[in-house]
C-alpha cells in the first residue's frame, strides 16, 4: 500500500549556517507517525545535509536537476552528481521552475526520463493556475500536464514516482485549498493514472498535496482518503512546524 510522505521545500532559503542550524533542530524532533520525511535543500548544502542525516530516518531531496548525463551545460547539475553526494530523491515540475524557468512539460519530460534512468525517485509537481480553476479548467489541465510530461513512463517505473498536486494559486499565498478541493483533485488524479496505467498502480503511488500548509491545516487535510501527504514550503523552515505537520497524520 502506498506510504505517507511529508517533504519540505526549502526552495532558495537558508544559507549554510541556516541549514546546520535548521538540520540540528530538525533532529531534535520526534517522527511521532507513519510519514516518510523529506527535506529538499538547495543544491550547495545537499552534500553537507546528506551526511548529517546519514542513519537518521531523514531523507534528502534535490529541488531540480538537469536532464543530461554531463557535458557542457554551464551551471547544471546531474543526476550522477545527485547521486555521488548520497542523494536519489528529486523534485521535478515545480511550479516555479515551471514558471520562471520555461520548463516545459517536453522538458520535464525528458527530466523525468532522467531521473529514472539514474533509479531516482522522482516527485512530479503538477497543478492548475487560479484561471483555471475559475473556469472550471483544472481537472483538464492536471490531466494533460500528467499525460505531455508523466504518461510516458513505463507502468514498472511507478514505484519510483509520487506526485506533488500544488494548486498555483495556494503556493505561498496563504490561500489553501479546502481539504474537499484537495481530496477531488486527488481522487480525480488516482483516476486518472489508474485509467491510464492500473488500478493497482493508481493504489499505490504517493499523492502529496502542496500549497500553504501548515500546522492549523494539516490535520484536515492530511485526514482526506486520498491524500497521502503534503509538500511543504515556508512551514518547513522551522523544525517545529514541520514536525507538527509530519505528526498530523
Ligand atoms: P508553501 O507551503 O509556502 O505554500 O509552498 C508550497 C510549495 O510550493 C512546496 O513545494
Amino acid at each position: 500500500m502506498r506510504k505517507h510522505i511529508v517533504a519540505g521545500n526549502w526552495k532558495m532559503n537558508n544559507d549554510l549556517n541556516a541549514t546546520k542550524s535548521l538540520i540540528t533542530d530538525l533532529k531534535n524532533e520526534k517522527n511521532e507517525g507513519d510519514a516518510e520525511v523529506i527535506i529538499a535543500p538547495t543544491y550547495i548544502n545537499l552534500d553537507y545535509a546528506s551526511q548529517t542525516l546519514t542513519n537518521t530516518d531523514i531523507t534528502v531531496a534535490a529541488q531540480n536537476m538537469h536532464q543530461a548525463e554531463s557535458g557542457a551545460y554551464t551551471g547544471e547539475i546531474s543526476a550522477e552528481m545527485l547521486k555521488s553526494v548520497g542523494v536519489s530523491t528529486v523534485i521535478i515540475g515545480h511550479s516555479e521552475r515551471r514558471a520562471y524557468f520555461n520548463e516545459s512539460d517536453d522538458l520535464l519530460a525528458s527530466k523525468v526520463n532522467a531521473g529514472l534512468k539514474n533509479d531516482m525517485r522522482v516527485i512530479f509537481c503538477f497543478g492548475e493556475e487560479l484561471e483555471d480553476r475559475k473556469s472550471g479548467k483544472h481537472e483538464a489541465v492536471v490531466a494533460s500536464q500528467l499525460k505531455n510530461a508523466l504518461f510516458h513512463i513505463e507502468k514498472v517505473a511507478w514505484s519510483h514516482i509520487v506526485l506533488a498536486y500544488e494548486p498555483v494559486w495556494a503556493i505561498g499565498t496563504g490561500e489553501t485549498a479546502s481539504p474537499e478541493q484537495a481530496q477531488d483533485m486527488h481522487a480525480f488524479i488516482r483516476k486518472t493514472v489508474a485509467a491510464q496505467y492500473s488500478q493497482d498502480v493508481a493504489n499505490n503511488v504517493t499523492i502529496l498535496y502542496g500549497g500553504s500548509v501548515k500546522p492549523a491545516n494539516a490535520q484536515e487535510i492530511f485526514s482526506k482518503p486520498d491524500v497521502d501527504g503534503g509538500l511543504i514550503g515556508g512551514a518547513s523552515l522551522k523544525a517545529k512546524d514541520f514536525f507538527e505537520i509530519v505528526n498530523a497524520f
